[in-house]
């Protein structure tokens, strides 16, 4: 199915492209009343998640009402360690909880690597999405990074300090290796079911990249990343990872096409770090989309001016908070459609 509006992927491909493309992460769900809907009819998150038609129906929920580039797959980075062994459950108001830690060596052996068919509802619902999307936009499959997935897995739950994770990377660096590891070659065969079921591109969230020193970093996210985007050789790959700065410059030396942007990170520099053969996507912060249109309007402006004509797809500088003002959403989306257009 040839793609209708193809935007997306050429701009990953460095092309100059008639306007900016844009989309939001976290775009499917919570901000939509339509998403709230759907997910009050069911028992919890993890239904919503598992069961295909319906992830199928809030993925495409964000292109018909916002009018975005892209749709991004319904589901979580969570899926993994639960393919794995380690169940999570979702706790409303509150987030993610594991009941089991991984704590020992001894809780690594009970572990197994992951294949796809054990998120087969996931690459169900990329199935059924692509096949009900009919060529309108892409498709963006997604996981966490390996150091991200960790973290959840050893800490347990959502945290201030990932005190837990960072200190497993001291005390046992060996038994720390060895479940990235198993977690790098899980997403590796997650990721290559997401690309055979029809995504047309896929990004990886490292949203707890910035906790970790450069040099920890260097050790423990980066090479699992390299060996994501190694692996993956059939789709254009983004890395996203939050709060870090210090890794601009490796990412523009792995084998990935487009780099996220967290709305610290200054544009500038960040393309002189990265250099001119990646794509780059972000990076408003989310707080604009609470001014006013006037404000929302002079922040667009200002990041596309930054950014420049091409090489850049508009989105956040992380994902859109859940009690965002769909219009004011919407408002974004048509300011980059309107202030991007060139001859
Ligand atoms: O981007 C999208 O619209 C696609 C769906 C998507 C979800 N989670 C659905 C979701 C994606 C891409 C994710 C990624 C994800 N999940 C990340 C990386 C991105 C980031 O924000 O840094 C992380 C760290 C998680 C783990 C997670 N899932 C947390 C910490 C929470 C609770 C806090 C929160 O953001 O709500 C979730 C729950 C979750 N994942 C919801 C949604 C729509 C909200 C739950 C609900 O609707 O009941």
């Amino acid at each position: 199915m040839p793609l209708k509006n193809d935007l997306l992927l050429r701009t990953i491909a460095g092309e100059k492209t008639e306007r900016t493309p844009v989309w939001l992460m976290r775009q499917a769900g919570r901000i939509l009343p339509e998403y709230r809907a759907v997910r009050n009819s069911l028992s919890g998150f993890k239904e919503l998640v598992e069961t295909p038609e319906l992830a199928a129906e809030v993925t495409i929920q964000p292109v018909d009402i916002l009018g975005v580039d892209a749709a991004i797959i319904f589901s979580d980075i969570l899926v993994i360690p639960e393919a794995m062994g380690l169940q999570y459950e979702m706790v409303e108001k509150r987030g993610p909880h594991f009941p089991e830690t991984i704590k020992s060596a001894a809780d690594v052996k009970k572990l197994k690597v992951a294949d796809a068919s054990d998120v087969q509802y996931t690459i169900d619902a990329i199935k059924v999405t692509k096949k009900e999307l009919d060529g309108r936009v892409p498709l963006i499959g997604f996981a966490g990074a390996p150091w991200t997935i960790f973290a959840y897995m050893v800490e347990g739950g959502g945290s201030k300090t990932f005190s837990k994770a960072r200190a497993m990377l001291y005390t046992d660096p060996e038994l720390s290796h060895q479940l990235l590891q198993m977690i790098t070659t899980s997403t590796i065969n997650y990721l290559k079911g997401q690309v055979e079921a029809g995504t047309d591109l896929v990004q990886i969230f490292d949203s707890w990249a910035g906790i970790l020193s450069p040099t920890q970093y260097e050790k423990f996210s980066l090479p699992y990343i390299k060996k994501i985007c190694d692996a993956i050789t059939e789709v254009p790959k983004t890395v996203f990872a939050k709060d870090a700065y210090f890794a601009r410059a490796w990412f523009g030396k792995i084998n990935c096409n487009t780099v996220g942007l967290d709305w610290c990170m200054d544009i500038a520099e960040s393309k002189a770090l990265i250099g001119d053969n990646k794509t780059l996507q972000g990076n408003l912060d989310p707080c604009v989309l609470y001014g006013s249109e006037a404000s929302i309007k002079e922040a667009t402006q200002s990041m596309l001016n930054q950014f420049g004509p091409a090489r850049h797809i508009a989105n956040l500088g992380h994902g859109v908070y859940p009690d965002t003002d769909p219009g004011k959403v919407k408002f974004f989306v048509d300011m980059v459609k309107e202030l991007s257009v060139r001859a």
